[in-house]
């Protein structure tokens, strides 16, 4: 269980959607106050039939805010002075229906308004039928929100007050306190504040003509879980990302290029660092000249492309020097001798760590979800157990902050 004192002078601000768990938030509110939290609650209009904006404003002592118009202090922007006023925001219970708009990014009411232009984090414990919950359009809004950064708590497994039984009951009082505070303690845990860190990610692109390119199967799930994690460890992230179907992470700043040379200005342009991570896939060579116009079958047979080579990237930034990262991070992708290519990649690419792993056929890691990898360092090697890449990720960078502790 997290500890709670961390809830002290913390300001909640909780938004009650209508569904018929809304009456658990009235304890919630409760429970977040018996441990120092002030609690601000917005209700929807649907919320305002499950609980009354009486009880709410008994139990938080504060004004309950309903309507995006009536707010006195609208002209001063009310909506945004009540998501910025507060250290996180939590929806509970959370609806099909506003997480749908959460999603879509309406702001049709003041919930969602507040939702739309905060830039605290913000907690959703869904509450709803079973089918609902289970429904695509669900399951695609709750994973959009979060790959956004949105966390979530439940929904629990059990009878429902339809009288259904899965999961889609909201997540008890004490359960939701508990992972306020979990964010509260994970927020607090910033070691590599006041760091910079540049993370490469994803294939490059190199163009043949207008319409071709040279690609790889890279999906930039690692590198976009890197520059995520060490962006939550507080470090200030250039995410340098060639072409991937993946949203921006959450707390990044985000450079979109496509070819090997963009990505290397990009990363210059992002110096000086602290930390570079080069997880990109970045294509080895390009075509010489890139034809302007379409190539055509012209009878001529096939065309010869010439290739050139395109500039290492993580061996530029590991090249001595008074702009040099004081860690440079590489990835090795084998498919065979992992440990002997990898090791001997550091040393070649001069970076100070490499991770290697096996992207052999059949090993899932390109485009999959997991990741097996090795961490070789001068000193040696750590091989981990096969893990989520969010895990990976999330290991490498208190790695990071490990290495940077006492600096
Ligand atoms: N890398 C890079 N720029 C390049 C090529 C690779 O920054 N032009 C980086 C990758 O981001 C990765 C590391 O170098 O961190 C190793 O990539 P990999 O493709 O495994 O190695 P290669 O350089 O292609 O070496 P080899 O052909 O021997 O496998």
């Amino acid at each position: 269980m997290a500890d709670h004192a961390i809830l002290a002078g913390k300001r909640v601000l909780l938004v009650v959607a209508g569904g018929i768990a809304a009456y658990k938030s009235l304890d919630l509110i409760r429970r977040l106050r018996e441990r120092g939290a002030a609690v601000r609650a917005v209700l929807t209009e649907a919320g305002a039939r499950f609980v009354t904006p009486l009880s709410v404003q008994a139990l938080t002592e504060d004004t309950v805010y309903q309507d995006l118009w009536s707010l006195t202090d609208e002209s001063e922007m009310g909506h945004i002075r009540l998501s910025r006023e507060a250290d996180l925001l939590v929806v509970a219970p959370a609806t099909a229906n506003l997480l749908a708009r959460m999603a879509a990014g309406m702001a049709d009411d003041l919930a969602a308004t507040v939702l739309l232009a905060t830039d605290k984090p913000v907690l959703v414990a869904p509450a709803m039928n079973v089918r609902m919950w289970q429904h695509a359009a669900t399951r695609a809004n709750m994973a959009l929100l979060e790959s956004r950064g949105v966390r979530r708590i439940g929904p629990n497994e059990g009878v429902m007050a339809c009288n259904e039984y899965g999961p889609g009951r909201m997540a008890e009082p004490m359960e939701i306190v508990d992972a306020i505070a979990a964010i509260f303690a994970e927020d607090a845990h910033r070691p590599l504040a006041g760091r910079r860190a540049i993370v490469t990610s994803g294939p490059t692109h190199e163009p043949i003509d207008p319409v071709r390119y040279i690609a790889n199967r890279s999906s930039g799930k690692q590198g976009h879980a890197i520059a995520a994690a060490l962006a939550k460890l507080g470090a200030a992230v250039t995410l340098v990302s060639g072409p991937t179907r993946l949203p921006d992470p959450p707390g990044c700043s985000v450079a979109h290029i496509e070819t090997a040379r963009e990505m290397l200005a990009a990363c210059e342009a992002a110096l000086p660092a602290d930390i570079a991570v080069c997880a990109a896939a970045v294509a080895d060579w390009r075509v010489d000249t890139e034809s302007d116009r379409k190539l055509k079958k012209d009878g001529g047979g096939p065309p010869a492309l010439a290739l050139t080579e395109n500039p290492d990237i993580l061996a530029t930034l590991s090249r001595p020097g008074k702009r040099r990262p004081a860690l440079v991070v590489g990835f090795a992708a084998e498919t065979g001798d992992v440990l002997a290519y990898a090791t001997a990649k550091r040393t070649r690419k001069g970076c100070d760590w490499i991770v290697a792993n096996d992207v052999s056929p059949g090993t899932g890691t390109f485009g999959g979800s997991d990741n097996t990898v090795h961490l070789i360092r001068a000193d040696g090697v750590e091989s981990w157990p096969t893990m989520p890449k969010d895990a990976v990720a999330a290991r490498l960078a208190e790695a990071v902050a490990g290495y940077f502790a006492g600096k």
